[in-house]
């Protein structure tokens, strides 16, 4: 166990030290101070969470901080290079809370790591912290989750509290996977079918739904407020049924198919090589493109089963030439790879096992000759829908299951794919497909605590070369930091699986 293992924060901060000296008290009349670009923005953020959590009615003031007030203070010379895009600063003394960031994002992770150290039971005085100094920085500006919206349709406001519990973790994008077989979820204005058909329905028979585009532009500015970038996939050519089954045009037979209900895959395929499909997809693709500020469109090209080697090359290398011509970055799952044809950049996710299997290593890549990089979703580590323990009422086992919180934790995305290492790796992302996933409650099941793991492994220091991976991720002192945060989830009605390798406290009535 190292100094910082003592300091109760997931992620781990790069250097964690608790000061000697009398805590922090925050007393009736403190302020939180700002200053610089965006401090205003962060700190209305953490004035809320103190209000709902802690019942405290903070202001904030524009001018320099008293003792016992909450600083906020954005400027360049507050993280060093190159640590600027998320880097921040921590200091918590008797005198007062000070975040120091040279970004918005890094000033709102220091908030979060602030949150983690608020006891849960702020409600009551006095609200005291223990002091602290902190200076920490992400190790890969890409951590990321992924929400299955197609299987399973989650409510805007459900998307948003997802949000909400992911940025406690400073996970910074959420891949939202938009459609499949089961159902399509973005509306779409100039093939309106794809909503009004083949939004109908979802797994198991459900309800279905999707976002109109007002819809999704809100859940956008909801996440960029709190520094999350939403990546939105339409996953194809494979994964089509519901939009298959929308427009007979875009079937060979030129029938619609039935849409689908089960959990079957690699059954469906768009065209390749069509005029009505590419007119399809010039119009889908500009439509997401448009209403998505963030860099990336993910276009899926996994498991396509019933689309030929040579289809798929062609198709694949037209859709990604359609995104790139969005002015997007095209990122696919490892499959798409096997194209040589992407346009410089693509980004690959690998979703292979931590010992890649078949091709699964060269097709990854193939993204880094191509110009691009690549995101890690090892399936076996970090896809969190799959079960915790054999028999569980909720997930699937395929990937190598059960999945333990251990399991999640101890591994490194650098020690995968041989030949690819941190320079080419932009982070890691853990998915959760929601076959069996029919609530958000089912959802956060799966997804807390293991994410928690997986956000460490992102933002955390790496090992060093000498470094096994199993003493750089020292389980012993993760679990009870975990069981630290166990306390801030159960506050927040974040619902999590009591692993049992988890010390878990009491939850605290607030
Ligand atoms: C995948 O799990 N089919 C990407």
């Amino acid at each position: 166990m190292s100094a910082n293992d003592d300091v109760p924060v997931i992620p781990r901060p790069v250097e964690a030290e608790r000061l000697d000296g009398a805590p922090f008290t925050l007393a009736p009349g403190a302020r939180v101070s700002v200053a610089g670009a965006g401090a205003a923005d962060v700190a209305e953020l953490l004035v809320a969470e103190l209000a709902s959590d802690c019942r405290r009615d903070l202001s904030i003031v524009h001018e320099p901080p008293a003792y016992g007030d909450i600083a906020i203070v954005i400027a360049p010379d507050e993280t060093p290079e190159p640590h600027r895009a998320e880097g921040y600063s921590l200091a918590v003394t008797a005198e007062g809370v000070r975040i120091g960031a040279a970004s918005a994002a890094g000033a709102f992770w220091g908030v979060q790591t602030l949150r983690q150290l608020v006891p849960v039971e702020c409600a009551s005085d006095p609200l005291t912290i223990a002091p602290v100094s902190i200076h920490d920085h992400p190790r890969f500006g890409y951590r990321g989750a992924m929400l299955d919206v197609a299987r399973h349709f989650f409510t805007p406001d459900e998307v948003k509290r997802f949000i909400d519990a992911i940025v406690l973790l400073k996970v910074n994008h959420l891949h939202l996977h938009l459609t499949d077989d089961q159902g399509w979820r973005i509306h779409i204005e100039s093939w309106p079918n794809l909503t009004a058909h083949g939004a109908s329905t979802g797994s198991d028979g459900s309800a279905g739904g999707f976002y109109t585009q007002d819809e999704f532009r809100d859940l956008v500015a909801y996440a960029a407020a709190r520094q999350v970038t939403i990546v939105p996939e339409l996953d194809m050519p494979g994964h089509t049924n519901a939009a298959l089954a929308s427009y007979p045009e875009l079937n060979a037979s030129g029938i619609a198919p039935l849409l689908y209900t089960g959990s079957k895959v690699g059954f469906s395929t768009l065209l390749s090589d069509d005029e009505t499909t590419k007119r399809f997809l010039a119009d889908v693709i500009g439509e997401v493109a448009a209403l998505t500020p963030g860099p990336y469109l993910h276009i899926g090209g996994d498991e396509c089963l019933s689309t030929s080697p040579a289809d798929f090359l062609t198709f694949i290398a037209h859709a990604a030439a359609l995104v790139a011509a969005t002015g997007k970055t095209p990122a696919g799952w490892h499959e798409m790879g096997t194209s040589d044809q992407l346009p410089e950049g693509t980004v690959g996710q690998y979703w292979d096992f931590v010992v890649p299997r078949g091709s699964s290593a060269d097709e990854t890549l193939s993204f880094v000759r191509q110009g691009g990089a690549v995101i890690m979703s090892p399936a076996d580590v970090a896809y969190l829908d799959i079960v915790y323990e054999d028999g569980d009422r909720l997930g699937q086992d395929w990937a190598d299951g059960p999945t333990t919180v251990r399991g999640a934790y101890v591994w490194d995305p650098a020690r995968i794919v041989p030949g690819l290492g941190d320079a080419h790796i932009l982070g890691v992302e853990a998915p959760v497909w929601t076959e069996t996933l029919a609530t958000i409650d089912d959802v956060e099941e799966m997804v807390f605590p293991r994410l928690a793991a997986v956000a460490e492994v992102g933002w955390s220091t790496a090992p060093t070369d000498t470094e096994s991976v199993e003493t750089a991720r020292d389980f012993d002192a993760f679990a009870p930091r975990l069981a630290a945060l166990g306390q801030h989830w159960a506050a927040a009605g974040t619902n999590f699986r009591r692993v049992p390798e988890v010390p878990w406290r009491e939850s605290v009535t607030v």
